[in-house]
């Protein structure tokens, strides 16, 4: 079994200056945004010094490097055969999703999106001027195909999909993506799939990338970054990827000055990461995969009030706290009474009244002194 990634000291963490690491006092267990504490790949950091080292600060120049390294590390973890040249570089998955709108969208168009959802998905349709209009996951956190297809049905010209899906975890199967596909041909709407946690499918799970699903080229476009599994989110690089002539078109619309916006030490990074990171990222997963068996055992014996379904990807466990009571009363209680902080389950939705969001991507020790305070600030 390979040895566990290492997470620094709590005292070096607490002299990071990212924001998980800087909105809480020092006494709270800050376990919400999705940054990791683990240390970072070996490559990644030899890259980023190296940089550093030259003074080599300046703007990015992506070509041809970061279309050459997403394609090699799609077709190796994923089989999934991607042009370089049709990969386009952008300051972050955020950005990439509203420039994709902005040139899909005219005003008051509707874009749908699935709850309970990454917060931001209800603000990039906005931003751009169309609406939302929401199709959530079915109780089991799946795919709603009725609930999408009655969506489309109103003729909306996009929708937004999480895959894998944030807070929940789920890795969506290729049926399910193809009847995504189907319903999206028919109906004439594009998919704009976010793939951020697409490396973090947990062992047991297998991602399948929406442009490898049959027919998919025609209609989606992913968009891609090592910023999630290698945290490298503050240097600012993500891809568009796209797989036909009719995609590679709303791309080739994103504003010229497009290409002075992404970070320059984001993409030596995110080249380092998929070019050399797979050993790390290996080690990675093993290591989350141990902390979801630990953060389960312990929900068990401490918290059995909780509930939640172990995630297939990503490092984030979605609990159901609602046996504590309605709408935020647990996290409140988590923050207040055990100096621990979580995600409130609302800013994902309506669907996450009585949740919160736990991010396990941290040492055994903190799990397991978070879990005990949790647990220690229901029985207070
Ligand atoms: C589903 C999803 N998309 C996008 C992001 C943010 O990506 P970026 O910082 O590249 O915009 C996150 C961050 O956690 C996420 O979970």
């Amino acid at each position: 079994m390979r040895a566990e990634l290492s997470v620094p000291p709590l005292s070096d963490l607490r002299e990071r200056r990212s924001a998980k690491w800087r909105t809480y006092p020092a006494d709270v267990l800050p376990l919400t945004v999705a940054e990791m504490d683990f240390g970072l790949a070996p490559t990644v950091k030899h890259a980023l010094r190296a940089a550093v080292d030259r003074d080599d600060t300046g703007y990015s120049a992506a070509v041809p490097e970061l279309g050459a390294a997403v394609a090699r590390f799609a077709k190796d973890r994923w089989d999934w055969s991607v042009d370089p040249d049709a990969v386009v570089a952008v300051t972050d998955v955020g950005v990439g999703v509203v420039e994709v709108l902005r040139v899909l969208t005219r005003p008051g168009d509707a874009v749908v999106i699935s709850p309970p959802v990454y917060p931001p998905f209800f603000d990039w349709a906005p931003e751009t001027g169309a609406r939302l209009l929401e199709a959530p996951l079915t109780s089991d956190y799946r795919l709603d195909l009725d609930a999408l297809e009655r969506a489309f049905a109103t003729h909306p010209a996009a929708y937004v999909l999480a895959n894998p899906h944030n807070p929940v975890g789920r890795v969506h199967t290729p049926a399910e993506l193809a009847g995504l596909v189907r319903l999206a041909k028919i109906y004439r709407v594009a998919i704009v799939a976010d793939e951020i946690h697409g490396p973090l499918a947990l062992p047991g799970a297998t991602f399948t990338p929406i442009l490898t699903v049959p027919g998919a080229a025609e209609v989606a476009v992913s968009l891609v970054s090592a910023s999630k599994a290698f945290n490298l989110a503050g240097l600012k690089c993500a891809a568009v990827v796209t797989g036909s002539h009719r995609m590679a078109e709303v791309v080739a619309r994103f504003p010229p000055d497009g290409r002075w916006r992404t970070g320059h030490l984001g993409v030596i990074a995110t080249v380092a990461a998929f070019t050399t990171g797979g050993d790390w990222l290996d080690q990675l997963l093993g290591t989350l995969d141990r902390r979801r068996t630990q953060l389960g055992e312990l929900l068990a014996t401490r918290l059995p009030q909780l509930s939640w379904t172990p995630p297939e990807a990503t490092f984030l466990a979605w609990l159901d706290t609602s046996a504590i009571g309605p709408d935020d009363t647990a996290r409140a209680l988590f923050l207040e009474r055990g100096r621990v902080a979580v995600e409130p389950g609302l800013r994902f939705g309506a669907a996450g009244a009585g949740h919160v969001r736990f991010n396990f991507a941290t040492s055994a020790a903190i799990i397991d002194e978070a879990t005990a305070r949790m647990a220690t600030a229901l029985t207070g």
